[in-house]
């Protein structure tokens, strides 16, 4: 299920030959899937449902809200026929806490896995497996709001420009798209920047846009949205009511790459892995933690 990824020759750290692999659990098939001390591309597969890790009351409360001032002005939350749809919805957290707030307003949540709840749910949210690619089981000019969040590493270029024409199709004219996506930090130490630099050749050997929070604008422009808001927020990760919250992200997301970044750092062991995670933690702690909200309309 996971995305393959390959990582190109001068980037991957190769392993010691006839070194065993010991106390790692996922550890094995990267094993047998490199070849010891070869510097060809090789190829992992990076899983993005592990990362949707427990950060949304975070981003609501960096960004103050679920959504942009242009949405809350624009869309009538007290109507039952206004309807919301959030794309990779993970676990549910965005869709049940909006649904919460705006009781009248029918939501909907999709993924391509059902990492949702299966029951408990408020009454006005209906969870569906389905793939964004492969086109959402919606008529068109259906919905007055979608939002598709955190796709990064989920999306290459070609993925995430299709995924908009999709939002494009399922939205009624005047209806609202929101994109979040995080920043990749390349600020801070040396070991910071080896660390963004390697993750960056890999994506964009992938055809992935490492930076794609700066271009969300332009990816609005491409699919004939007209952007009417867009907000880059920052939190330094020491020193800031919200730098404990943000920290635990950025540790989740190191820890669900873990397979991945063991190949590409030659990474042998656990406590290797545990030694590499916390050097990164502490010198991340010296940065901030960056993400970009933008909203797009379809035109009337
Ligand atoms: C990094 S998570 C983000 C989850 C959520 N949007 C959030 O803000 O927490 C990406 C999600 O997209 C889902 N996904 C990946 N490819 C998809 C596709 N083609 N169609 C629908 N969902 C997809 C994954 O299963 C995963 O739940």
């Amino acid at each position: 299920m996971g995305t393959k990824i390959s990582i190109p020759q001068g980037v991957m750290k190769p392993r010691k030959r006839n070194s065993v692999t010991k106390n790692s659990s996922k550890g094995d098939s990267i094993q047998q899937n490199l070849n010891i001390n070869d510097t060809r591309t090789s190829t992992t597969s990076l899983d993005p449902s592990l990362l949707c890790f427990n950060n949304h009351f975070a981003l609501k409360a960096l960004f103050e809200k679920n959504t942009l001032p242009v949405i809350n002005e624009n869309i009538d939350f007290e109507l039952s026929t206004t309807r919301v749809l959030d794309i990779g919805c993970g676990p549910g957290s965005w869709v049940m806490d909006m649904a919460t707030e705006h009781s009248h307003t029918q939501f909907i949540g999709v993924d391509k896995l059902p990492l949702f709840p299966q029951d408990i749910r408020p009454a006005n949210v209906t969870f569906k497996e389905a793939d964004v690619l492969a086109g959402l089981p919606f008529e068109d000019n259906s919905f007055d709001l979608i939002q598709m969040r955190l796709f990064l590493v989920t999306f290459n270029r070609t993925q995430y420009i299709e995924s908009l024409n999709e939002i494009y199709r399922l939205l009624k004219p005047g209806g609202f798209v929101q994109l979040v996506e995080p920043q990749l930090m390349d600020q801070g130490d040396d070991f910071i920047k080896e660390y963004t630099s390697k993750l960056k050749i890999i994506m964009e050997y992938n055809d992935y846009d490492s930076e794609v929070s700066d271009h969300l604008s332009i990816l609005l422009d491409k699919t004939r949205f007209i952007t009417k808001e867009s907000l880059r927020k920052g939190v330094p990760l020491e020193n800031h009511p919200l730098s404990k919250e943000f920290q635990y992200i950025v540790h989740s997301s190191v820890v669900s790459c873990k397979p991945f970044l063991m190949e590409v750092h030659g990474l042998q062991t656990d406590e290797e892995f545990e030694e590499m995670k916390t050097r990164y933690m502490e010198s991340r702690k010296k940065t901030e933690s960056v993400f970009t909200v933008a909203v797009g309309q379809k035109p009337f």
